[in-house]
């Protein structure tokens, strides 16, 4: 079934040829992988798509990086996601109606300047809101640049959604103290008026896949082999970085592990496909995942199937588009611009 689907999907890309570009991140199943022209982190694959002029882009990913495609690609490019329920939980999780109503209740608070940074795992309109009040986009490679950038311009800064990026990145600046955790609707938690005080203010948001890392996972590896390394994405929380040997995006996991050494091992904090390329790609490194047997599995990177790739791609050679991702015109242009910020820094 696997070789009939694998020869469906190579007939339709050579009918479509030039016409179509797969991009797939990191974390996507290995038949998407095998068949993506180019596979990378979330920057990248941004950076991919917009060099890219193919007239469809077909994005193995979640639908915040593909409206994130759109954005960066010309008009009359199409993006297109395999499986529209590929939704990230934690891009769900600060909608720009909430936050429009939280950053009114913190800007009340000061008449310092505060700059929204979104982190890339986020939805268009909080992408335009941010922009719009002098905010950029980040992503785990350059979360660190987007900081400095903001205190150049502003006082302070709110860091969406992820809290742990946020906390990890501030931690990196040697600003952990005055930083803050704040969910504007928790009645027993930090008022506006108190978390405005800190430098950096966190919403309350997390990825569900890394947040289940820990310490002991970090600690029972080195017990097994206390010559183990370990690397974790910065989504982990802030005890599981500080107790990695590296931290970094998805793309610097692969080059760190791409210059091991052979016979070092690598213990790999992050989403488990990933770890599971890198076993493949690297058969001389000693690849293990850093929390043993429990599945670090992301389920809005899983619903990419590769049923649903034939799909669109046999569609397109039909001359039908399925599933094309459209940001609506007025958010798309303030959204760039808190991307461009991005690609600029
Ligand atoms: P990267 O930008 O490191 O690829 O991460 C994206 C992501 O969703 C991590 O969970
Ligand atoms: Fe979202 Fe976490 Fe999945 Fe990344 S791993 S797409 S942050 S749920």
């Amino acid at each position: 079934e696997a070789d009939e689907r694998t020869e469906r999907i190579e007939a339709a890309l050579e009918t479509l040829g030039d016409d179509v570009v797969i991009l797939g991140h990191n974390y996507q199943r290995r038949e998407i992988v095998e068949h993506a022209d180019f596979v990378g982190d979330s920057y990248q694959l941004s950076v991919e798509a917009a060099e890219s002029d193919a007239d469809y882009v077909v994005f193995g990913g979640v639908t915040f990086m593909a409206e994130s495609a759109d954005i960066i690609t010309d008009d009359d490019q199409r993006v297109i996601l395999p499986s529209m329920e590929a939704s990230c939980p934690m891009a769900g999780m600060a909608e720009a109606l909430q936050v429009d109503a939280a950053w009114a209740e913190l800007t009340a608070e000061t008449d310092e300047t505060i700059v929204p940074i979104t982190y890339m795992n986020s939805y268009a309109d909080l992408k335009a809101f941010c922009a719009e009040q002098g905010g950029l986009v980040c992503t785990s490679s350059n979360a660190h640049e987007a900081f400095e950038y903001a205190f150049e311009k502003g006082d302070k800064v709110l860091f969406l959604p992820d809290k742990h990026l946020g906390e990890n990145t501030a931690h990196r600046l040697g600003i952990e103290d005055e930083t803050v955790e704040w969910d504007p609707w928790d009645p027993e938690g930090t008022d506006a008026a108190a978390a405005v005080e800190n430098d950096v203010v966190l919403w309350e948001g997390y990825c569900q896949v890394h947040e289940r890392f820990s310490a002991d996972h970090v600690e029972a590896v080195r017990e097994e082999d206390p010559d183990a390394n370990v690397i974790v994405h910065p989504e982990c929380r802030r005890e599981v970085v500080e107790a990695a040997d590296v931290v970094g995006s998805t793309a610097t996991i692969c080059e760190t592990v791409a210059e091991a050494a052979p016979g070092e091992t690598w213990a790999i904090g992050t989403e488990i496909h990933l770890t599971q390329h890198l076993e493949r790609w690297h058969p001389e490194v000693n690849v293990i995942p850093l929390c043993g047997d429990a599945c670090m599995d992301c389920n809005a990177m899983r619903q990419i199937d590769p049923n649903y790739l034939t799909w669109v791609l046999e569609e397109l050679v039909e001359g039908r588009e399925r599933n094309v991702v459209e940001v609506a015109p007025e958010e798309k242009e303030l959204a760039q611009v808190a991307l461009d910020r991005m690609l600029e820094i």
